[in-house]
C-alpha cells in the first residue's frame, strides 16, 4: 500500500470525478483508495473506488465526492485497499449486479470481460450511461431467474441491503454460487483497516471480518 499526492482533474455530474494519480496507486475493480483534500478540515478520508481506469495517468471514481472538492484540488491518497474482484479468465457468461446503486463500482470490469470475449448482461435499476452496447441490461428482480446463465458474477451492495439481496437470491444464489461469485459490500470505512476501528465489521461463517480491508469483495458463498 502506498501514499502519495494526485490530483481532482474533473468532477461530472453524477458526483464522480476523474483523478490524476501515480500508476501504482490505481485500484483495481472492487480495491479503493482513501483521499483526503489538501488543508480539509475533515477528520476522515472518503473512500473512492474506481468506475473506470486510464491508466497510466489515472482513473474515475464512482458517485461519491464530497461536494466541497473543486477541480485542480490536490488530494492526499492511500491504497490501493482491500481485494478487488478476480475475473476468471475462462468466464464467457458474466453477470454484473448493481443490487442497491449505480452500476459504476462494476464498471471497471466490462472492458476486461469484453477482451475475453465474454456476454455481459448488467442487473441494474438505476439510471446508466456510458456502456457498450453489447453490455444487456436487465431488472435486477429479474436475478432469481437469469442468475444461474452466468459463469461468473460480480455483485455490488450495502452492507444494509444485504439480507434483501439473499432474499432475492434464494436457490439461485446458491446456483450462482457452486461457479464463481463474488460480492463487494459497501459499508461506512472511517480507518480504511489501520486502526482496527471496528466500524466496517461483518459476521461472516460465525467469524468477524472487517469489510475494509478483509474485503471489500468477498466470496458470494461466504455471506
Ligand atoms: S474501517 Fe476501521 S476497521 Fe474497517
Amino acid at each position: 500500500m502506498k501514499t502519495a499526492k494526485g490530483k481532482l482533474a474533473e468532477i461530472y455530474l453524477d458526483g464522480s470525478a476523474r483523478i490524476i494519480c501515480p500508476p501504482d496507486l490505481i485500484p483495481a475493480p472492487g480495491q479503493y483508495l482513501h483521499a483526503h483534500a489538501d488543508g480539509s478540515d475533515l477528520p476522515l478520508p472518503v473512500p473512492l473506488f474506481p468506475s473506470l481506469l486510464f491508466p497510466p495517468d489515472g482513473f474515475r471514481t464512482a458517485p461519491g465526492i464530497l461536494p466541497s472538492w473543486q477541480p485542480g484540488e490536490t488530494l492526499f491518497l492511500r491504497g490501493p485497499i482491500g481485494h478487488g474482484f478476480s475475473l476468471p479468465p475462462s468466464a464467457r457468461k458474466i453477470a454484473l449486479v448493481a443490487f442497491d446503486s449505480t452500476p459504476a463500482r462494476l464498471q471497471g470490469l466490462i472492458s476486461p470481460a469484453l477482451q475475453q470475449k465474454a456476454e455481459v448482461v448488467l442487473f441494474c435499476d438505476a439510471a446508466t450511461a456510458d456502456l457498450p452496447e453489447v453490455v444487456e441490461i436487465q431488472p435486477v428482480k429479474t436475478l432469481p431467474s437469469n442468475l444461474p446463465w452466468a459463469d461468473y458474477a460480480a455483485v455490488d451492495v450495502d452492507r444494509v441491503s444485504l439480507n434483501q439481496l439473499k432474499e432475492l437470491l434464494g436457490g439461485s444464489g446458491k446456483a450462482a454460487a457452486r461457479k464463481e461469485a463474488q460480492v463487494l459490500i459497501r459499508a461506512t470505512m472511517p480507518c480504511g483497516g489501520i486502526a482496527d476501528c471496528g466500524v466496517c465489521a461483518l459476521t461472516i461463517r460465525h467469524d468477524v471480518r472487517m469489510i475494509c480491508k478483509d474485503g471489500p469483495v468477498f466470496d458470494l458463498t461466504d455471506i
